[in-house]
């Protein structure tokens, strides 16, 4: 008899890291479960290619009632909780909102897996915001927190109850520190696919209702067919999605519960980004980019970096992707996808 194949629950199936992770585990043969919110028009976003292979439950991380419900019917080996408010610019907006989603929204998870599935294994979606303003470059498992946003507050309150929850009660509850992590399907809220949708609209000529909508629904280009970005000396590490969400899953078959960085180890500023995507398609950025004070947060983290020895040593993993080669992949998408 072949060993039983195992189940996943994942929340935040619809956004980026969902929808790679659970590609992913049905690969590897998992039954994998997703926590969907309804919406008056029922939305799958970035899973909707897989709405024959995953299972969905009508619920939302607001509700305990229905995460504890969900846990003792499916009964998860695994719960990937990435479901969150995840845009920082909009936490100043939205800061209760943020709270709420982000940062208690993981403590229900934990506590439904401590009251209904306690041998279930979590993953928490942490994250380099948490190092907010720090001057320690790089940043590892061990350099202090700074948060200087709402949306790090509440990552950090999730952070600090997972590591409490695993000691506490002895759950197995993982976080994954992870630095920015982008592809072709990061929602145009975050600056690589503000720019490679920009890169893709000027250079396609695309005009009124076919330019695409970017960050916060305002079309990506403006009038004068140029792209309004903040602050363009922020430092980024990034990633591609795709190899981080084999990260989630390396760190969940660890023999145990632990906190691990995933990054590449490289910084590059946002005037890089430009550089980079509008060079992809035969473009000068400094034609084409302005600087408008509605895109600059109250306060900058940073400049991000991560050391992600101790994953590598302990699991093996290392990213694939190189920024050239992620910020390629992003534009050549939205030009396909425009043409
Ligand atoms: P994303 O694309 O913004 O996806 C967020 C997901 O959370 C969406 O599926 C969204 O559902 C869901 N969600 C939000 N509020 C919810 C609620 N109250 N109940 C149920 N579902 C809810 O984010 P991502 O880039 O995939 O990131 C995944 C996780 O990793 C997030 O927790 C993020 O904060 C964290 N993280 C991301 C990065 C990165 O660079 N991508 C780096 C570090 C950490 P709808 O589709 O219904 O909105
Ligand atoms: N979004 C956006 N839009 N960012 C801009 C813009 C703009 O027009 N102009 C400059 N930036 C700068 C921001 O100030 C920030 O320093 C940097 O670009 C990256 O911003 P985002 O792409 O919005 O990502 P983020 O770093 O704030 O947050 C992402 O990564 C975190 C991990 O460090 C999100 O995915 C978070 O959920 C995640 O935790």
């Amino acid at each position: 008899m072949g060993r039983k194949a195992k189940t996943a629950f994942i929340t935040g199936i619809t956004g980026q890291d969902g929808s790679y992770l659970a590609e992913l585990l049905l690969k590897k043969g998992y039954r994998v479960c997703g926590l969907l919110r309804r919406n008056s028009n029922p939305s799958y976003g970035s899973a909707a290619h897989l709405r024959s292979e995953v299972e969905f439950f009508l619920g939302d991380l607001a509700d305990p009632a229905c995460l504890s419900m969900y846990l003792a019917e499916v009964k998860p080996d695994e719960i990937y909780n990435l479901a969150a408010q995840s845009q920082v610019h909009e936490s100043w907006s939205q800061p209760l909102a943020t709270a709420d989603q982000t940062g208690l929204g993981a403590l229900r998870i934990f506590e439904a897996v401590r009251n209904v599935l306690p041998q279930a294994r979590v993953y928490q979606a942490s994250t380099s915001e948490l190092y907010g303003d720090t001057t320690v470059v790089p940043q590892d498992e061990e350099t202090p927190f700074h948060p200087v946003n709402p949306y790090a507050a509440a990552k950090a309150l999730a952070h600090f109850d997972a590591q409490i929850y695993r000691k506490s009660f002895g759950l197995f509850i993982s976080t994954g520190i992870l630095f920015n992590h982008e592809s072709p399907r990061r929602s145009p809220d975050f600056v690589t696919r503000k720019v490679s949708l920009a890169v893709a609209a000027i250079k396609l000529g695309l005009k009124g209702a076919r330019i695409p909508l970017g960050q916060g629904g305002i079309p990506v280009i403006n009038k004068d067919r140029k792209l309004e970005l903040g602050n363009l000396d922020a430092k980024r590490d990034w990633g591609f999605a795709g190899d981080y969400v084999e990260a989630m899953w390396m760190i969940l078959q660890h023999d145990k519960p632990d906190d691990f960085v995933v990054a590449t180890g490289e910084t590059h500023s946002v005037r890089d980004l430009c550089e980079s995507a509008f060079s992809v398609a035969g473009l000068k950025w400094k034609d084409r980019v302005v600087i408008n004070k509605k895109w600059i947060r109250p306060t900058e983290t940073g400049p991000l970096v991560g050391n992600y020895t101790k994953i590598r040593k302990a699991l093996g993993w290392k990213p694939k992707v190189k920024f050239e080669d992620l910020v390629n992949m992003m534009v050549q998408a939205d030009l396909a996808k425009l043409r």
